[in-house]
């Protein structure tokens, strides 16, 4: 299958504790209220305001792209708790780039983040075939370092002042995981 159809034929994934589903229209109230925590909001650098307009727009063209992956992740009563992606698909290059926000400071730190993107990266390498998944994580945000670090991903540099935050200069860490690294 090509990378193109793998990525169009979106599995669902499960882990011992989450299912990972195909993100789409149906989640369009979490994903609003999600929008409005000021800290996830500062932790992955986003400062547009997006109406609910747009985000059901987004959320309509992940269902079936051809070229990015983005998964809700459940818990096992069926709650949503964030989602995770791979996008920017680079086909020549069998690359990809990869983000992950939990809703809520309450279902952070619990290995859930951890635990969603070892599923989704093990599924890009063994059965996509993707071969280099790349990520920027924000310098003041150590607790994502260490969960990347925990799945595999490994820094390759420093970005200097990438963001201006409340008039802070922030660095950007560089990290990446190969189909071919050790996977913890
Ligand atoms: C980033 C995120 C996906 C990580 O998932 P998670 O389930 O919370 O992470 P985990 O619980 O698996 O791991 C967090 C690790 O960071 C460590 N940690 C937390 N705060 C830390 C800090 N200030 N310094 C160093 N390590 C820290 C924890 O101890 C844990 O490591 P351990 O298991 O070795 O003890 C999640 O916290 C999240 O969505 N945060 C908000 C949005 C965000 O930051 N997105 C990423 C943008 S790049």
């Amino acid at each position: 299958m090509s990378i193109a159809d793998s990525l169009a034929a979106q599995p669902v994934l499960r882990t011992p504790r989450l299912t990972l589903v195909q993100h789409g229209p149906e989640y369009l109230d979490e994903v609003m209220a999600a929008l409005q925590d000021a800290e996830a909001m500062k932790l992955t650098g986003t400062r547009t305001e997006f109406t609910r307009e747009q985000v059901l727009a987004h959320l309509e063209r992940l269902v079936g792209a051809d070229e990015r992956a983005d998964f809700a992740i459940l818990d096992e009563s069926g709650a949503y708790l964030g989602e995770v992606v791979l996008n920017d698909l680079d086909d020549d290059n069998l690359a990809m780039n990869y983000r992950i926000g939990l809703v809520a400071s309450g279902v952070r730190g619990q290995g859930f983040g951890t635990e969603a993107g070892r599923a989704v990266v093990e599924w890009a390498f063994d059965t996509v075939g993707i071969h280099r998944i790349s990520l920027d994580v924000f310098s003041f945000n150590p607790g994502a370092q260490r969960s990347y670090e925990k799945i595999g991903f490994v820094v390759e540099g420093r970005a200097r002042d990438t963001m201006l935050w409340d008039g802070e200069w922030v660095d950007s860490i560089l990290m990446s995981m190969l189909a071919t690294d050790p996977r913890p």
